[in-house]
């Protein structure tokens, strides 16, 4: 390769999109040491080190979604309002289909890919791999919190996969993000309207409060220790746009305004953190 290594960290904004923007989809590595190169489009010509990233990746996402549909299923006739309960049902789908996304590529690493996609099946409620996934939802108000915060997680980590390295998740990339943004719009506005409404919609602001403080800090665990090698390894091989730390940094930001528009505030980022 001639001339300088591009900064693993840092694609070129000529190619890559911008924030939350669309993109036309390219068939070039846009980041990583191998910049310029063709996408890698099937699971054989991965390099060993990056296939065993990308399944280490995909277990966990899939994981999250089927963690998610057990946690959401008690609110499908419980939800406040006839059209909160048909968006349960939406977001159940959806994750069902995120969940499924996520094992079709899983499958295309064979007999290895088909073991965890087995297990994943088998994994009941409380054994998921972040906490945030095995936490219930004993309100109204931890659906809200747990869509406006944690889902947004979610999508940061789907947006750092936006045009990566690996065509075939690359091209998964843009249905699973539009569908997120029903998710995360959600929560947002049910703890808009525990605020706004109270009792008169359900719960209230301080319950609202209370589940923010609950959420914020598992959704900031979710992107991962800041020193990552892993996280590290994955910008290289242009598979994330983002190290956790970066990514953290950016939705820090983001969840500061839109939470303190609702009226609610959140604690500071050390509050009640256990991944750092
Ligand atoms: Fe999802
Ligand atoms: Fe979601």
């Amino acid at each position: 390769m001639s001339g300088p290594t591009p900064s693993p960290s840092t694609p070129p904004t000529s190619k890559i999109l911008n924030e939350g923007g669309t993109i036309q989809p390219v068939r070039e590595i846009l980041w990583g040491t191998a910049a310029g190169a063709h996408k890698y489009e099937t699971a054989e010509e991965l390099p060993a080190d990056m296939a065993k990233l990308v399944v280490k990746l995909m277990v966990v996402q899939a994981d999250t979604e089927f963690a998610s549909i057990q946690q959401h299923r008690p609110w499908l006739d419980r939800a406040p309002t006839l059209e909160d309960r048909w968006i349960e049902s939406r977001i159940i789908a959806d994750e069902a289909r995120h969940g499924l996304q996520a094992c079709r590529i899983l499958r295309d690493f064979g007999e290895a890919g088909q073991r965890y996609i087995d297990e994943l099946l088998s994994k009941r409620e409380g054994e998921h791999k972040l906490d945030a996934f095995n936490m219930k939802f004993d309100l109204w108000s931890d659906v809200g919190a747990f869509t406006c915060f944690v889902d947004r997680v979610g999508v940061y980590q789907l947006r750092a996969f936006q045009e990566c390295s690996y065509g075939p998740l690359a091209r998964a990339m843009p249905l699973m993000l539009s569908e997120e943004q029903l998710h995360l719009n959600f929560g947002t506005s049910v703890l808009r309207r525990m605020v706004q409404d109270g009792p008169k919609y359900c719960g209230s602001k301080e319950e609202a409060q209370a589940a923010v403080e609950k959420w914020y800090p598992r959704a900031l665990d979710m992107f991962g220790h800041s020193n990552s090698e892993t996280s590290r390894r994955a910008v290289e091989y242009g598979l994330k746009r983002w190290t956790n730390e970066e990514a953290r940094a950016r939705y820090i930001q983001e969840v500061t305004g839109l939470t303190a528009g609702i009226g609610l505030a959140l604690p500071p980022p050390e509050f009640d953190r256990r991944v750092l």
